[in-house]
């Protein structure tokens, strides 16, 4: 519900926006009277769900200069994606990114649709993206809130639920504020805001231009939202990585398609079992939901053979092209396998 389409809020933002605006590669500036293309604010905006704004810039620029149409990603190999996508983590997206694409095509004739219901029925887009693709590259009216938008108004209004409860009191305050024209500049004017003014550990409330709106820099303490609900800790797994060398070369197999670094080439190695484990980690890697201990083990060929190891060995030299995820590349780091 548009309450109120010309908030102050909103002016003092778009004003400053059109004024700070990042020039980024799948934006289009403001002032100039055209949209970006649909395909190019989806595969930005895929990326940008757990990857910073450098990164993305860089990979991005790839992807759209090797698959520039949705129709062309639609008809890439699934591994020579995955393999483009090594290094930016959260796999499934890789996967989703070529369903989705595949989906635009057979569902849509190679066109993204502009409703967001139609929109979130395809793979991998929620009601977050759904709404960025419907507003920043159509022009419509939609809520987009993510992190960034939730430090801002979670700041702005001094909401005092803690994340992940807040949420839906922070979808609310957006809403109240989104104003009918231009709620694709607004959210990314916020984005921009949140990065250069309103960082998470960081504020300068002297230059911002919603200083006055404010309720957590009238209560003098920005920094204290958003609130978090207390984090669990991230349980421990552990497991071996099998290093099977032989003729310059390293054998690699291709991850099962389901699970953990899905369809991704990878290592062998035994299974991930809970608990830390006696052995002394080799290797040390993030998941979101638990961290994963290897310990590095070297096997002969012949023993690879014997386990009946389904994989390819692969010349040391070309290890950059192999397309290893960050796990996978550290291990090759430590063997001293890949020289920059
Ligand atoms: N983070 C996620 N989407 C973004 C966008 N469109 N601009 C800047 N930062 C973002």
């Amino acid at each position: 519900m548009a309450v109120d389409s010309t908030s102050p809020i909103a002016a003092s933002l778009l004003r400053w926006y059109d004024r700070h605006a990042r020039d980024l590669p799948w934006r289009i500036l403001p002032g100039r009277n055209i949209t970006p293309d649909p395909y190019r604010v989806w595969m930005s905006e895929i990326m940008l769900q757990q990857t910073t704004v450098a990164t993305v810039r860089e990979r991005f620029a790839q992807f759209v200069s090797r698959w520039p149409t949705v129709v062309d990603l639609a008809a890439a190999a699934d591994s020579d994606v995955l393999a483009a996508w090594a290094g930016l983590g959260y796999y499934a997206r890789a996967r989703n990114l070529l369903a989705c694409a595949r989906a635009v095509v057979e569902r849509h004739g190679g066109i993204f649709p502009q409703d967001e219901d139609a929109l979130r029925a395809l793979p991998g887009i929620g009601p977050y993206t759904a709404a960025a693709i419907a507003a920043f590259a159509y022009g419509h009216r939609a809520v987009i809130v993510d992190g960034n938008v939730e430090r801002v108004v979670s700041r702005l209004r001094a909401i005092d639920t803690p994340l992940p409860a807040a949420k839906a009191n922070i979808y609310d305050a957006m809403d109240a504020m989104t104003p009918a024209h231009r709620a694709g500049d607004f959210a990314q004017a916020m984005m921009d805001l949140a990065s250069a003014v309103c960082a998470p550990k960081r504020t300068n409330c002297l230059i911002c231009p919603l200083q006055d709106d404010c309720a957590a820099r009238r209560a003098g303490d920005p920094l204290r939202f958003p609130l978090k609900a207390a984090r669990k800790q991230r349980p421990v797994r552990h497991g071996e990585v099998w290093w099977v060398e032989r003729d310059g070369a390293v054998l690699l197999v291709r991850r099962p398609d389901k699970g953990m670094l899905g369809g991704m080439r990878g290592l062998p190695g035994s299974g991930w079992i809970d608990g830390a484990g006696s052995d002394v980690a080799d290797v040390t890697h993030v998941f979101t939901h638990f961290e994963l201990r290897l310990k590095i083990v070297a096997m002969s060929p012949a023993e690879a053979a014997r386990r009946g190891i389904d994989g390819a060995y692969w010349p040391l030299e070309q290890l950059d092209a192999a397309g290893l995820p960050t796990l996978y590349t550290k291990v090759t780091d430590k063997m001293g396998a890949t020289k920059a």
